[in-house]
């Protein structure tokens, strides 16, 4: 039997993952499962049930955890069956999610269909918590990070093309508050797995960092 294979790519916000999770994950043709929008489709849910972080409440919550059917379709994002990749990508989603990531109870529903997902194929998964928590005995884990202005100049660019006005400044002071959040709540924080192998991009563009992984890889695993 050929064995599935786990990677998994953990860091900071604006570190690339999702660019160059997608980008192996086509080389290697594996499925490539972006946990952090799963997050986005569970505000995005509680968003269309009229809540918001103000009047959430632990029943309400576990109520709709449940009954919220999350999950992917070629690489996209369904919600009760429907795609919302695009409807998750904007800012009030994301501080939504960043507030539910911090509970408990969201973060036991989703690691679970993420283990789910995981035990059916070969896949890239993305995140900051699945190196640490998800996929324990992930075949290789990388640990993506770059220094936050730099994090905050690539942010930037990509909110300035898809047509969001905003400054560089806002866009430091957002990456600097969302990975204080990250890196200091109670459950499953984000921080460095110690077998993963941390790369930092702060010199690398895409393709050398892809590159930089694909060499990690061949050393560590022989899949290519
Ligand atoms: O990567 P992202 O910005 O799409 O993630 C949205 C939020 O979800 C972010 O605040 C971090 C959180 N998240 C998490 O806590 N654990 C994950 N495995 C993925 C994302």
């Amino acid at each position: 039997m050929i064995k599935n294979i786990q990677i998994a790519i953990d860091g900071p916000s604006g570190a690339g993952k999702s660019t160059v999770a997608k980008r192996l994950a086509q080389k290697l043709n594996y499925d490539y499962i972006d946990t952090g929008a799963m997050y986005r489709a569970f505000a995005l849910k509680l968003i269309l049930n009229g809540y918001n972080s103000a009047n959430i409440d632990d029943s309400i919550i576990s109520k709709l955890i449940d009954s919220a059917d999350i999950d992917f379709h070629e690489g996209n994002i369904l919600l009760d069956g429907e795609n919302v990749e695009t409807k998750i990508r904007n800012e009030k989603i994301g501080i939504l999610a960043s507030d539910l990531s911090a509970l408990k109870i969201v973060r036991d529903a989703l690691v679970d269909k993420q283990r789910k997902i995981a035990r059916s194929k070969s896949v890239i998964m993305d995140g900051r918590d699945i190196g640490t928590v998800v996929l324990k005995n992930a075949d290789l884990k990388i640990y993506l990070t770059a220094d936050p202005y730099t994090r905050a100049k690539r942010r930037y660019i990509d909110l300035l093309d898809s047509g969001v006005k905003t400054s560089l400044e806002e866009t430091l002071d957002q990456i600097l508050k969302r990975d204080y959040n990250d890196m200091n709540r109670k459950h499953s924080p984000l921080k460095k797995a110690d077998d993963a192998i941390k790369l930092d991009t702060t010199n690398l563009n895409l393709d050398e960092t892809v590159a930089k992984i694909i060499e990690i890889l061949e050393e560590k695993i022989n899949v290519l």
